[in-house]
């Protein structure tokens, strides 16, 4: 089933003491979800990620604008009858009752000709744990589960009844680093097993980069991009976007386009054609450097990790944001550079080496840039803009 959104909106009043314009949550979202697919809501804390999830859910009523599912305009209805299953982040099981009790619940209370029998409903609840793979813990109370498996019990509640959407809050955050990987793997199998339309909120990028067949990107309320995983890291539509896709992070410095050049600082980066004169923000990915004794960005080596097949060079930049400059290169490489290899021979793997510091020509490790990985953006809207190269 898809689900439309249109100029949908939700404001609170504000909390604060000092009063102040209202909370938008959600502010004027439209999009089609498409039927069949798994979203991503991705956006760091109180974007408003929850409250989206909510009102599609129905435990939120709209400021104003409409929700439809399919073309059935369910604004109007109750949660209950809008044939959602619902995944919140602490599974919020009913820790007296059994897994099996736990997830025949939401079926004891269907009412009229919708009415199941006990046997139908523990065939029903069987069905679920199947997917979920706990068929073997029916019997058990929730605190006798681990997190992992508490949060299965949970999805198969969710998915008892059959739902026409599946709507999960941030379903992973509570379980350790392995579990929450195995977990969201189950999660991308049950739903292409199922084939429902499923929303999953995160505010952790990688998780939303690894499951989504779209993602949503948002920030303060506002959507800044949807799109699949790999163009929203490789196109991204601002800076903000850029900022929160990828690990390491993108390295943002200040710069200017004058004459048809990017420069950062006052090194001279790349030719580029189709921009005015005007400030930037440059940000490169870390992939997106290439060791060069004739690159135009001259930096100054921090450090080096060797990291298997990959060398992560750490340098700085007088026009750079942030702490330092993460590029990531072939080991080998970064093997062939003379640079690295006197860094490693100094033991220089440590970050901020005041033998560096001193040493200024030394320390110089200059770098070209690959025209895909670099991305400008204006100065005051910090907008992408976009450029060719040849
Ligand atoms: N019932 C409410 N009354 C007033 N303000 C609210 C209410 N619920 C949410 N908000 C505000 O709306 C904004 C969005 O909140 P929301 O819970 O949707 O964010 P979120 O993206 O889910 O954050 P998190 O990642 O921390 O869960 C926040 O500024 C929050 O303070
Ligand atoms: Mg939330």
């Amino acid at each position: 089933m898809k689900i439309r959104l249109e100029n949908l909106t939700k404001k609170f009043p504000n909390r604060s003491k000092k009063g102040g314009p209202d909370v938008v949550a959600v502010d004027n979202f439209n999009f089609e979800i498409p039927d069949g697919k798994l979203i991503g809501l991705l956006g760091p804390s109180g974007c408003g990620k929850s409250t989206a999830l909510n009102l599609i859910s129905g435990l939120e009523i709209p400021t104003s604008g409409r929700i439809f599912f399919d073309d059935e305009d369910v604004t109007d209805v109750a949660a209950e009858n809008r044939g959602i299953g619902l995944v919140f982040q602490n599974y919020a099981l009913y820790p007296h009752l059994s897994v099996l009790k736990n997830i025949t619940f939401p079926l004891e209370n269907l009412k009229g000709n919708k009415k199941l029998s006990k046997e139908r409903m523990v065939d029903k609840a069987y069905e679920a744990a199947r997917l979920v793979q706990i068929e073997e813990l029916m019997e058990r109370k929730p605190s006798e589960l681990s997190g992992g498996q508490q949060q299965r019990v949970a999805i198969a509640r969710a998915l008892v009844k059959r739902p026409r959407v599946l709507l999960l809050d941030e379903p992973l955050s509570n379980l350790d680093a392995r579990l929450r990987l195995q977990t969201r793997e189950e999660i991308r199998r049950i739903q292409r097993e199922t084939g429902i339309t499923t929303i999953f909120v995160t505010h952790d990028q990688e998780e939303a980069m690894s499951i989504s067949d779209l993602i949503v990107v948002m920030k303060s309320g506002k959507i800044q991009q949807i799109d699949k995983p790999q163009t929203v890291y490789d196109d991204p539509k601002n800076l903000f976007v850029a900022k929160f896709l990828g690990t390491p992070a993108i390295n943002v410095f200040v710069g200017a386009i004058k004459h048809g050049r990017i420069y950062i600082g006052d090194d001279p980066v790349m030719p580029v054609k189709g921009v005015e004169n005007r400030a930037i923000y440059a940000g490169i990915r870390p992939e997106g450097f290439i060791p060069d004794e004739q690159g135009g960005l001259k930096c100054r080596l921090k450090g080096v990790e060797v990291m298997g097949r990959d060398t992560s060079i750490l340098s700085t930049h007088y026009a750079q944001e942030g702490e330092i400059i993460r590029s990531i290169i072939d080991s080998e490489d970064a093997m062939q550079l003379s640079t690295v290899n006197e860094a490693l021979d100094r033991k220089t793997n440590a970050v901020f080496d005041p033998i560096h510091e001193k040493d200024n020509k030394r320390g110089e490790i200059r770098f070209s840039v690959k025209p895909r990985k670099i991305f400008i953006f204006d100065r005051e809207t910090e907008e992408r803009i976009f450029f060719s190269t040849n």
